[in-house]
């Protein structure tokens, strides 16, 4: 199948339209899993091997998830399921519906593996998305893998007010949702990423701490686990204050990285074509700076704070230099563009292999293994 998508959906891909492209490939995942016929073949051909890992309370069969902003909607939970995903992050959801950035706001360059995005939180709102988790959890029920949201802010909703933006959404979808991500590294929002710095993100994740609490009182369970997503683009010295920051108030963990406003010198005139787009670039030139920034983030943190690792996996080696670097957790979204949907089979059956190969007895023990002494791959 992996031939299959490289010699034929690939280049028919390659020639629409990114954004229409993203759009049939989510609804074709859709349908073929929602028919048992097809979803049995689907699952037979793309499950990976189990590697099973236990964060935020809940056990993931395997570490490799999807990233936001390929399933904004929450439309192929039970696709992205049945292609082996070990958890699912659905949104940027904002409190408001919003219809984003004027298209096209989505470029692919094929050669450098590389997306360029300006969506803006294209995305049907809070209320609606959480209509739709609804009527999906009571026709279909919860999904089998941990399901996070993505919270982005509402365009219309100013810098000053973003705490009460967020919160609203976390508590209209808390119900339904398993982990909540604070996501204040968009490129495409307007000044959003000033929310990552002191005071201003610790007010979301102030505001948000409230809804944990009272949802999970009203509710009779436990709070929910709450992240932050950080960008690439941060100096060394915005990154030690945002860690600080989001642990000082309570973060649970954080994610890196989002998409980079950096851009690699083009090598065709196509490239350059695609890179000179404004907005954020995310795929193979943003693997070594994410990787970097886990590995700083694990420094600082003396490897005790969940770092989930997400920026240019597109096989089981970037996925094992990220756990090296201290990430528990992976994610993924231009892989699934360029790689097709045998991505995280590759990704996990590849991990199991690098840990069968090493001397770590589980998988928790590999995670960090970059800021060792000893390399610990036999290869
Ligand atoms: C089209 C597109 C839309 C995205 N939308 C969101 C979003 O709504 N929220 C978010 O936190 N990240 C969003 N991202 C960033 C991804 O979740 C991920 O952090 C980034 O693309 C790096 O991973 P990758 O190289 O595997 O794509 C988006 C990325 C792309 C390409």
């Amino acid at each position: 199948m992996g031939l299959v998508f490289r010699l034929v959906s690939r280049p028919l891909l390659a020639l629409q339209d990114s954004e229409k492209a993203h759009a049939r490939a989510i609804l074709g995942l859709k349908l073929m899993s929602s028919n048992p016929l097809t979803r049995a073949p689907l699952r037979l051909l793309y499950t990976p091997k189990t590697l099973p890992v236990q964060r935020f309370g809940m056990t993931y069969r395997n570490p490799f998830g999807l990233a936001a902003g390929m399933d904004k909607r929450a439309e192929a939970l039970r696709g992205w399921e049945t292609l082996g995903l070990g958890f699912i992050e659905i949104g940027g959801v904002t409190a408001e519906e919003q219809t984003g950035n004027p298209k096209p706001r989505m470029f692919r360059s094929g050669t450098s593996k590389a997306l360029v995005n300006r969506m803006g939180f294209n995305n049907p709102g809070s209320v609606k998305i959480a209509k739709q988790l609804e009527s999906h959890f009571s026709r279909i029920g919860s999904p089998n893998v941990p399901l996070w949201a993505n919270l982005g802010k509402s365009k219309v909703t100013p810098l000053s007010e973003a705490p009460a933006d967020y919160a609203a959404t976390m508590e209209r979808l808390w119900a339904f949702c398993d982990v909540f991500v604070i996501n204040v590294s968009s490129p495409n929002t307007p000044n959003l990423r000033e929310l990552q710095h002191d005071e201003a993100l610790s007010d979301i994740v102030n505001a948000c701490t409230l809804v944990n609490n009272s949802q999970s009182k009203l509710h009779g369970v436990k709070k929910k686990p709450l992240l932050v997503k950080i960008a690439p683009d941060l100096s060394d010295e915005q990154l030690v204050a945002v860690v600080k920051t989001a642990r000082e108030s309570g973060c649970d963990g954080i994610i890196a990285t989002n998409t980079t406003i950096e851009r690699p010198e083009p090598s065709s005139a196509k490239e350059q074509r695609v890179f000179s787009e404004s907005g954020g670039m995310s795929g193979v030139p943003v693997t070594t700076r994410s990787t970097a920034m886990i590995h700083r983030i694990y420094q600082l943190t003396n490897g005790d704070w969940p770092i989930i690792g997400v920026g240019g996996i597109s096989n089981a080696e970037d996925a094992w230099d990220k756990i090296g670097a201290g990430a528990c957790l992976l994610q993924a979204y231009s892989g699934f563009v360029f790689e097709g949907a045998g991505l995280t089979k590759s990704i996990v059956n590849g991990l199991h292999k690098k840990l069968k190969q090493s001397s770590f007895a589980t998988f928790d023990e590999a995670i960090g293994f970059a800021h060792r002494d000893s390399p610990r791959v036999d290869e």
